[in-house]
């Protein structure tokens, strides 16, 4: 019986990073906006360990979180290469419930089918502790319904609106909404991005 975790599992198998080894720009923007070493930070779907050992390095404390064992071990790796601590967790984000709380979540690329998408977006604002940020960045549909090339998965109904996101979280909260064409430039991902970026902040 195969495992949910066995697609990522694969893609992971090999000792290149696929999405390359530097953080997300979106991602590497926003950690600009935080004092070195001042946030305990949370990645969800941390795949290989961009984000992640990107954000160790500036100081913070990191837990990466992703159901791709293969994915936790270059992120391992990558952490051991840069000499910086991670604490990783194998976990399916549909079914994990954290223990504790983080003043940031991270995200990129983590699509989920949309019957799972709210429970995600529950996850993130119980993860965070209040006046905590979300920083995340998606695919929209239009990467697929525009004939984008850069990447993502197959169905436009696996990407995110800023629509749905302003319907799941609170609009108070919300300091960046954008609909984004980036220029991807991360491993299997290249070139124009139908993208939105998203910064949320839970209220106090
Ligand atoms: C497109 S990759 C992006 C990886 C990483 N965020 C990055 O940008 O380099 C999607 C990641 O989400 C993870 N993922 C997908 N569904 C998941 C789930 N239900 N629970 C935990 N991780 C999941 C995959 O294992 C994979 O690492």
């Amino acid at each position: 019986m195969p495992k949910p975790a066995d697609f990522w599992n694969d893609r992971f198998a090999a000792e290149e990073y696929i999405y390359g080894e530097a953080p997300n720009a979106f991602v590497r923007a926003a950690a600009n906006t935080w004092c070195p070493g001042e946030q305990d930070i949370l990645v969800l779907g941390a795949g290989e360990g961009r984000n992640a050992v990107f954000l160790a390095q500036q100081g913070h404390t990191v837990t990466a979180v992703d159901y791709s064992a293969e994915g936790l071990r270059k992120t391992i790796r990558l952490a051991g290469a840069a000499d910086v601590d991670v604490t990783t967790l194998e976990a399916d984000v549909r079914e994990w419930t954290p223990d504790r709380t983080w003043n940031a979540v991270v995200t990129t690329f983590l699509h989920l089918p949309p019957a799972d998408r709210p429970g995600l977006y529950t996850l993130i604002r119980r993860c965070l502790r209040p006046g905590g940020h979300l920083v995340a960045e998606w695919f929209r549909p239009e990467q697929r319904t525009e004939g984008y090339t850069s990447g993502g998965p197959p169905d436009a109904d696996m990407m995110v609106t800023p629509d749905e996101l302003r319907e799941h979280f609170s609009g108070e909260g919300i300091e960046q909404l954008d609909v984004a064409e980036p220029t991807l430039n991360e491993g299997m991902h290249q070139g124009p991005g139908a993208t939105v970026q998203f910064v949320w902040r839970r209220p106090e």
